[in-house]
């Protein structure tokens, strides 16, 4: 046993990472009067959240006709029926008041020329239960949305008293031998000294883990740090196996170019310049989803019309469109296309290329954000004191896929239903747990065997491994041998974690040392995604198997539940919640329409 010092910090709350999902929770646990900490290893404002660029789905009608129930169902068929209809119910329905919340909090939102929320169009987002026109339903303040929402919500977090621990790095969940969450280990990078926050309710709002795959839209931060602290607990991550990848990275270094250029009227072109979505998708052409639109592409470039000397991507165009609009309605992308592909967006075409940009799966929760861990008789069953909210957390509101969009709004609107939930089972009058040592314990040895690692392997070159192999071999396209392969070689890399080397022993921002607890946690994100891609026989959503190319709800319309621990992973499935929460008598939404068919855009 290895004994660091450290200070104990009693809360009700303890929210770990400050993106929208975090300090949306933040926010709303501190109006409430519930004393709240916010830890996070990045300054609030420079989380993941600040690059999310093209908007916020919500039904507000601002630019036409629009309802909840046409939002609910482009959500249920973008998730390719593998959401849970109480979550996408709940969202849906919310929507609308979660975004004028933001508004009068102070989110800077773009305008129409009366004034209202100027809304765009985005992939999958349709009118009349997809029979109708694509529908503008996306919320924007041009295209730095997230940028807009991160600093309102901080803002308005400390001035209800919230407060945050910055750069502090959260190392592990706090379980008491009956299986309830205590709070959390954290190690402070700045002075390197150790905290303990002991909480009634700890919040995982740590995001995605993008950082997993080789090329993805993901900030280096994008580590998976909460779905490594609850595979470490003993608990399981849902759906990993569906991954996003956005069709517009830039070429090469992968940066975002928000879907909202194509709402706005961008299109993409193969080497013959064909405008290759018109014979893929008649319908809504390069505003179908993304999972469509990326395995469009890529079918392009395999079948030799890609662009570029080795015909390896495609072309977004933007130059048709009025320079005055690029400027007012997409300027971050202009500047971002200028710095990374050198490229003049009113003159040229953009080189893009589908980039792994969302992680559907993650930390199971139910709709309030309580997180699950399904036993036989009771697959909902929640633990203690453990909420989860954003992309580091599974509501299942996204299932197989995600429209654009949807995420900002599972932000507010979920991290918004933790706080209400916690408002109702958090007694702030009550004393704070009496902590498990052996936790705080094994928390600190942890840290102390990766702190004086003396294998032979450098951290970058095993985290480089990993993503080669995940973006091989768990990528658009997958096999029965891709995923074979891959779930050997992710074995091989997963046990190689034992033979790492970290040269920096310090603790004060060491970042060998930080990268290396990182990995950590990346791995068993990782392994979970290969191996419940290796499992699920069947196409759905992002997870496009040729092998078995259609959809098989008979055998595979369920949730897959993983457990990790070490290299080991161990699969087991739950049922797909497939009831509303309203039923249509009562105003909800008619079953015929949401009933899974055909997906077609
Ligand atoms: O394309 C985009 O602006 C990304 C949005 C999203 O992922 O929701």
């Amino acid at each position: 046993m290895t004994a660091y010092p450290y200070e104990t910090h009693d809360y009700d709350v303890v929210v770990v990472g400050a993106g929208g999902a975090g300090l949306r929770a933040t926010l709303g646990m501190a109006e409430q009067g519930l004393r709240t900490a916010c830890v996070t290893k990045v300054f609030p404002t420079r989380s993941h959240t600040v690059a999310a660029q093209g908007g916020i789905a919500a039904s507000l009608g601002n630019m036409g006709p629009d309802s909840w129930q046409w939002h609910m169902f482009d959500t249920v068929k973008g998730s390719d029926w593998l959401g849970d209809m109480d979550t996408m119910e709940y969202v849906a329905r919310e929507a609308p008041k979660a975004v004028y919340e933001l508004e009068h909090y102070g989110v800077p939102f773009s305008r129409t020329e009366e004034g209202k929320i100027y809304q765009r169009p985005f992939g999958g987002h349709t009118t009349e239960y997809g029979e109708g026109v694509p529908v503008q339903r996306v919320c924007a303040a041009a295209d730095r949305t997230g940028h807009a929402m991160l600093h309102t919500l901080y803002g308005q977090s400390l001035k209800n008293n919230a407060e945050f621990f910055i750069e502090y790095f959260a190392l592990d969940l706090i379980m008491s031998e009956d299986g309830q969450c205590q709070g959390v280990v954290a190690w402070k990078l700045d002075d390197g000294t150790m905290h303990v926050f002991n909480a009634k309710m700890t919040v995982l709002a740590t995001g995605g883990y993008g950082r997993a795959y080789f090329n993805c839209t993901s900030a280096h931060t994008c580590t998976g740090d909460g779905g490594g602290m609850v595979a470490r607990a003993g608990l399981p991550l849902q759906d990993m196996e569906f991954v996003q990848f956005h069709p517009t990275g830039i070429f090469g270094p992968g940066m975002l170019i928000t879907e909202g250029a194509r709402g706005e009227g961008g299109y993409l072109t193969n080497s013959e310049g064909e405008r290759f979505m018109e014979r893929y998708a008649p319908t809504f052409k390069d505003l179908a989803s993304r999972d469509v639109v990326s395995r469009c592409m890529t079918l392009e470039i395999r079948e030799g019309r890609g662009v570029g000397p080795n015909k390896d991507h495609i072309h977004l165009n933007l130059s048709h469109l009025p320079a005055e609009m690029l400027a007012e309605r997409l300027p971050g992308i202009s500047e971002s296309a200028k710095i990374f592909a050198g490229v003049d967006v009113t003159r040229e075409p953009i080189p893009v290329l589908p980039t792994v940009h969302y992680n559907m799966g993650g930390i199971p929760t139910n709709y309030w954000g309580e997180v699950l861990h399904p036993a036989k008789d009771d697959p909902d069953r929640v633990v203690p004191g453990l909420m989860a909210a954003g992309e580091a957390a599974c509501a299942s509101l996204h299932g197989a896929n995600r429209l654009g969009a949807n995420s900002l709004i599972d932000l507010v609107v979920l991290g918004r239903a933790a706080s209400i939930r916690a408002g109702q089972v958090v007694d702030a009058g009550a004393a704070n747990p009496v902590l498990n040592p052996a936790a705080i314990d094994r928390a600190f040895d942890r840290f102390d065997s990766l702190r004086h690692a003396k294998g032979d392997t450098a951290t970058a070159d095993l985290r480089l491994e990993m993503q080669r192999t995940m973006q091989n071999d768990a990528a658009v396209f997958r096999t029965d041998k891709s995923l074979k392969d891959g779930v050997g070689k992710m074995g091989a890399v997963a046990a190689r974690m034992s033979d790492l080397k970290v040269t920096d022993r310090s603790l004060v921002w060491n970042s060998d040392l930080m990268e290396t607890l990182e990995l950590a946690n990346l791995m068993p994100n990782a392994l979970a995604t290969i191996n419940g891609a290796e499992a699920r026989k069947e196409s759905r959503g992002a997870h496009a198997h040729e092998d078995y190319p259609e959809r098989d709800d008979k055998t595979w319309r369920k949730h897959t539940i993983a457990h990790v621990d070490g290299a080991k992973v161990t699969l087991s499935y739950r049922p797909v919640h497939t009831e509303p929460l309203t039923k249509h008598e009562d105003g909800g939404i008619d079953p015929k329409r949401i009933a899974p068919k055909k997906r077609v855009y």
